[in-house]
């Protein structure tokens, strides 16, 4: 079968780590970042979802990549993180964020829904901070629970269609995001780590079973599913 994935941000972190996977399962990837990824049996293609333009340089490319395929798993990974807070979280930054996290998915989702065949998905990744909020993560927070509402209005409109969604939420996990947030201090990321359930990081690898299971069982459809290690609650 002739099976593709398309992903944001595979360039770095988990997302990455889905190219590797999906590979492994006979898929051919198109990632969609700002830097380039060169890998046999992936397209790159370079564009800044903070853009709401972004997809005019590269619209008709994707089109062409995608066509053809039997399967397609969109995945909508790419992510942005800023610290900020209520009292000081500009309308310009919420606007940016809400650029890459929510408003990017949308645009790739009208302009690939139409080749999008039976058997297709869409996964959106939240965060645990789709379902709670912490201090100084306002836009995040705002955005993540908007890639919720996304997830389940995409399950909503495309009954009938055999196609199907879910919303991965993964707690703390060991990536560049996670560490530029934490600042890189060790100690920070150990007290970080033990906060999850089994006082280590996630692995990627972890969040990617989760998408390929996701992917490969339509029964998961409009579902938020956690993927946190069992997360402590402070
Ligand atoms: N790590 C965690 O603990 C954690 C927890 C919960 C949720 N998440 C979510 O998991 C997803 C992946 O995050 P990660 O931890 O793997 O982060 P990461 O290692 O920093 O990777 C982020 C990816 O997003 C892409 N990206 C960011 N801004 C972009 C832009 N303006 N245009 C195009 N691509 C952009 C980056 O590509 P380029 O830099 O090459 O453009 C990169 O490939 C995100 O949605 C994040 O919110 C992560």
């Amino acid at each position: 079968m002739n099976k593709k994935l398309i992903i944001t941000g595979g360039s770095k972190g988990i997302g990455r780590a889905a190219i590797d996977a999906f590979l492994k399962e006979g898929y051919q990837c198109i990632n969609i970042s700002r830097s380039t990824i060169a890998e046999p049996g992936v397209l790159q293609i370079n564009a800044d979802l903070s853009k709401m333009s972004w997809l005019q340089d590269c619209a008709q490319s994707l089109i062409d990549a995608v066509a053809g395929a039997e399967q397609l798993c969109l995945i909508h990974n790419a992510g942005m993180m800023e610290k900020d807070n209520i009292q000081n979280c500009e309308p310009a930054n919420l606007a940016a964020v809400l650029q890459v996290n929510v408003i990017a998915s949308q645009q790739l989702n009208q302009l690939i829904l139409p080749y999008m065949r039976k058997g297709s998905s869409i996964l959106y990744i939240g965060s645990t901070l789709s379902e709670k909020a912490v201090s100084n993560s306002c836009s995040y927070v705002i955005s993540k629970h908007a890639v919720v509402g996304l997830m389940r209005a995409t399950c909503q409109d495309l009954a009938g269609t055999g196609i199907h969604t879910a919303c991965i939420c993964p707690g703390f996990t060991d990536t560049e995001m996670l560490r530029t947030h934490l600042g890189d201090d060790p100690s920070i990321i150990d007290s970080i780590a033990k906060l999850n359930g089994y006082e280590r990081l996630i692995d990627p690898d972890e969040i990617v079973s989760v998408l390929q299971f996701c992917a490969d069982n339509p029964v998961i459809n409009g579902t938020l599913m956690h993927a946190n290690l069992g997360q402590l609650e402070t």
